[in-house]
């Protein structure tokens, strides 16, 4: 059976079709240093975006930017890339990378919450929360709300989170999201955090739509299985040798990084889904998720409990005024 029309692009893996420029618009995309998050900030510097790269290796987010350039340096009309520090593992890296965009950036129009560590062994973010949990979305919820009063004056604005499929694996256990009470499952955990994902998302637009926002919209994805560094975890977290077996079986199935960030271009650029928000996509068409990431009590639930630990305090990112640009010396 024919899986491929080339070796980069599934015969059935969706594409984004669209031709958007991105000419004076400024996107965000964290954890962008390899995988599909590089594909993205290509994709959009293609486009002629800037783009900041939010990424906890500042090497490594270099040498991806300079790829990027080199790659493109024959085309007209590319953007240009910058580089800042985010550790999502740290809400305090969290919160001086967002007080430097909101000092910098006149306006945020895309936002990617790409970064995303999957399966490793049991462990903490820096503030005690489990590594998947406090990585993947509390620090994705923080720096969202952070930005959001500037993003508010960047309409039209999008608002994209990636999750996968493995949010349907498993449940979201509100009793013990960090694994204080039960045994640490490493899959359970992240379909937990890629659950906490979606619901974010959904309850995202849920309440811009409360606060009469308009052209904020959200989208979250599964960007397919794909050939990354995401499994870089599986050795320790299964077996040794997990991530070269699963390879070599999945293999032939898995898409390119570049085939992989399809669907997050499509919800972040694509004419085609302008008006929609809170919904879930895969291939870039719209999806409907598992039960607990529709589930929007669980939605609800999931945003307070996220204020209270990531420690918001007074702070309503759908009412606060922009802080506005810091002027040169201040
Ligand atoms: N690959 C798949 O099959 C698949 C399937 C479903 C969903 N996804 C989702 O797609 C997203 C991208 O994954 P990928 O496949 O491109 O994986 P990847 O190649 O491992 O890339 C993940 C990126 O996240 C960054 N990251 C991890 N922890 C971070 C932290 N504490 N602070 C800042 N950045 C951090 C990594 O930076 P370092 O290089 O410094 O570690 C890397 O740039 C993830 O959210 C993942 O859950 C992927």
């Amino acid at each position: 059976m024919l899986l491929y029309k080339t070796d980069k692009m599934p015969l059935f893996s969706g594409k984004c079709l669209s031709t958007a420029k991105l000419i004076g618009k400024t996107a965000l995309v964290t954890g962008c240093n390899t995988g599909i998050g590089k594909e993205t900030v290509m994709d959009f510097y293609k486009r002629g975006a800037k783009v900041i790269m939010a990424c906890r290796s500042l090497d490594k987010a270099e040498a991806a930017k300079t790829e990027i350039e080199k790659k493109c340096k024959d085309l007209p009309e590319t953007g240009n890339i910058v580089v800042e520090k985010c550790d999502l593992s740290s809400l305090t890296s969290v919160r001086e990378f967002a007080k430097k965009v909101l000092d910098t950036e006149p306006q945020i129009n895309i936002l990617v919450n790409n970064a995303g560590v999957m399966m490793c062994p049991k462990g903490e973010t820096e503030d005690g929360f489990e590594t998947q949990f406090g990585t993947n979305h509390l620090a994705h919820f923080l720096l969202t709300l952070l930005l959001l009063p500037r993003i508010r004056n960047s309409t039209p604005a999008r608002i994209v989170t990636v999750s996968s499929a493995a949010h349907t694996r498993y449940g979201i256990n509100f009793d013990d999201l960090n694994y204080k009470k039960r045994s640490y499952n490493a899959g359970e955990a992240y379909s937990q955090s890629k659950i906490a994902n979606v619901l974010f998302s959904r309850e995202l637009a849920n309440k811009l739509k409360e606060h009469g926002i308009e052209g904020i919209n959200t989208y979250s994805l599964h960007p397919g299985v794909i050939k990354t560094e995401l499994g870089r975890h599986l050795d320790d977290s299964l077996f040794w040798g997990a991530r070269r077996t699963l390879g070599i079986l999945l293999g032939p199935f898995m898409k390119s990084p570049e085939s992989g960030a399809q669907t997050t271009i499509y919800c972040a650029v694509d004419e085609k889904c302008a008006n929609e928000t809170g919904l879930y996509y895969s291939d870039c068409v719209v999806k409907r998720p598992a039960p607990n990431g529709a589930n929007d009590e669980y939605a609800k639930k999931l945003w307070e409990m996220s204020v209270e630990m990531v420690k918001l305090g007074d702070f309503n990112p759908f009412t606060a005024n922009d802080p506005g640009v810091k002027t040169l010396g201040q």
